[in-house]
C-alpha cells in the first residue's frame, strides 16, 4: 500500500541521495478504451511485439526505441534513414498474450506510459524539457514497414495535409500529464502520493501511470487495424552539461495498431464510441486507477466536430494540449482520500 510520508527533508535527502537508478526509459505499456464517464473500460490492448514485464529474464531495451541511437558520433543528428519504429515493431505483429485493443471509430482511448523519475526526479538529467518533453501521437490507416521518423514527426498535421499525407497528428501534449508519479522519497512524487492517491493494483503496483488520452479518427475503417506512432522528443539543450555543449537530441517512439471494430452493437461499452459524448459526463471523484484524465478527456471532447461534418474533422482538433493538466480539485482529491484511507490523517501540501 501507499505510505504517506511526511518528509521535510525529503529533498535535501534526495540531493545528497540520488541514486543513478534512473535508466529505465519510457514507453506504450497498455491502450485502453475510456468510456463517456471518463473511466478505463473492457480488456486492454498493447502495442506490437509486447514483452511483459514480468517476462523472465525482462529488461527495458525490449521494448525501448531510442532515436538517434547510441553510439552516434553526432547525439543531434537524426538520419533521414532512421526508422519510425523499433525491428520488434515494424510490422502490425502482437505476441502472445498481448493482443491488440479493440476500439470502434472516433472512441477516446489512453495510452499510459510510465514516467520512471523523468516526472518526479527532474534533476537527475540536466538540460531537459520543463514538461519532461513533449509526446506526440499519429494515426495512419496506411502503414510503412520501413517508416522513417523524419517523414511523420513534425511532419504530419492535424490536417492530414502534411509530408505524404498518409496520417495525421492526433495528439500533443506534455509528458507530464500532472498527475503521474513512481514511489520515491522525492517531493513531487510524495506531493503528487498525497494529492493522487490510488489503490495500489496488480498493473501499476503503487505508482500512477502518466497517460495520454486521444480520440481515433471517426472516420477510421472498421474491420481493420489502425496504426499509431507514440513519439516522445526529450531533447537535452545545448550547455546544460559540459560533455553535452551541443546538446542532444533524445527520441523514443512506441509502435501499435488498434482493431477498429464496427460499433453497430449499442450495447457494448467497450468498444463504443465516446467521443459523443459530452465532458459533462465525466464523473469527478472516480478512483484514480481507471480514470482519464479530465482536461485530457474535455479537450477530446471539445475538438469533436459538428455532427454534419465529414468524417475527417475529428482529425482538426482545436488546439494542441500544450498546456499542463490541470490537477484534480481539492474537492475530488478529499472524497477520494476519504474513501480510501478512512483512518489517515493526511497532510497535504
Ligand atoms: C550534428 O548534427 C547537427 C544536426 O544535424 C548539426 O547541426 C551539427 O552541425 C552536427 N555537428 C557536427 C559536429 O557535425
Ligand atoms: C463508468 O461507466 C462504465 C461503463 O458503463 C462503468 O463500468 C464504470 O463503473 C463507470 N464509472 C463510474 C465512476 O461511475
Amino acid at each position: 500500500m501507499l505510505l504517506i510520508r511526511d518528509t521535510v527533508l525529503g529533498g535535501l535527502l534526495l540531493a545528497l541521495s540520488l541514486p543513478s537508478t534512473v535508466v529505465g526509459h519510457s514507453w506504450v505499456e497498455q491502450l485502453t478504451v475510456i468510456a463517456p464517464n471518463g473511466t478505463f473500460v473492457g480488456a486492454p490492448g498493447y502495442p506490437r511485439g509486447n514483452i511483459q514485464r514480468s517476462a523472465s529474464g525482462f529488461s527495458d531495451t525490449e521494448m525501448t526505441y531510442l532515436i538517434p541511437p547510441n553510439g552516434r558520433a553526432n547525439q543531434s543528428q537524426i538520419l533521414p534513414t532512421d526508422k519510425m519504429c523499433k525491428d520488434s515493431q515494424r510490422t502490425a505483429k502482437q505476441t502472445e498474450g498481448s493482443p491488440r485493443l479493440q476500439a470502434s471509430a472516433g472512441a477516446a482511448i489512453a495510452l499510459r506510459f510510465q514516467e520512471n523519475g523523468h516526472v518526479t526526479l527532474p534533476n537527475t538529467q540536466p538540460g531537459k524539457p520543463k514538461n519532461r518533453g513533449t509526446v506526440y501521437v499519429y494515426g495512419t490507416t496506411e502503414p510503412k514497414e520501413d517508416e522513417n521518423l523524419l517523414d511523420v514527426h513534425r511532419v504530419w498535421n492535424r490536417d492530414g495535409t502534411g509530408g505524404d499525407r498518409r496520417g495525421v497528428l492526433l495528439s500533443k501534449q506534455n509528458f507530464d500529464d500532472g498527475r503521474c508519479y513512481q514511489i520515491n522519497n522525492g517531493d513531487i512524487s510524495e506531493h503528487r502520493q498525497a494529492k493522487f492517491p490510488h489503490v495500489a493494483d496488480q498493473t501499476m503496483g503503487a505508482d500512477l501511470w502518466c497517460q495520454q488520452d486521444i480520440a481515433l479518427p471517426s472516420n477510421a475503417p472498421s474491420g481493420k487495424p489502425y496504426t499509431l506512432y507514440w513519439v516522445w522528443d526529450w531533447p537535452t539543450a545545448p550547455g546544460a552539461t559540459a560533455e553535452l555543449l551541443n546538446g542532444k537530441q533524445e527520441i523514443y517512439t512506441t509502435c501499435m495498431d488498434v482493431d477498429i471494430v464496427d460499433n453497430g452493437d449499442a450495447t457494448s461499452t467497450t468498444t463504443h464510441s465516446h467521443v459523443k459524448a459530452g465532458a459533462a459526463d465525466y464523473v469527478e471523484g472516480q478512483p484514480l486507477d481507471k480514470a482519464s484524465i479530465p482536461s485530457q478527456f474535455a479537450e477530446i471532447v471539445d475538438s469533436r466536430p459538428a455532427a454534419s461534418e465529414s468524417g475527417k474533422s475529428v482529425l482538426c482538433a482545436a488546439t494542441p494540449a500544450t498546456a499542463l493538466s490541470k490537477p484534480a480539485s481539492k474537492t475530488t482529491f478529499l472524497t477520494i482520500y476519504k474513501t480510501i484511507y478512512p483512518s489517515a490523517t493526511p497532510t497535504p501540501r
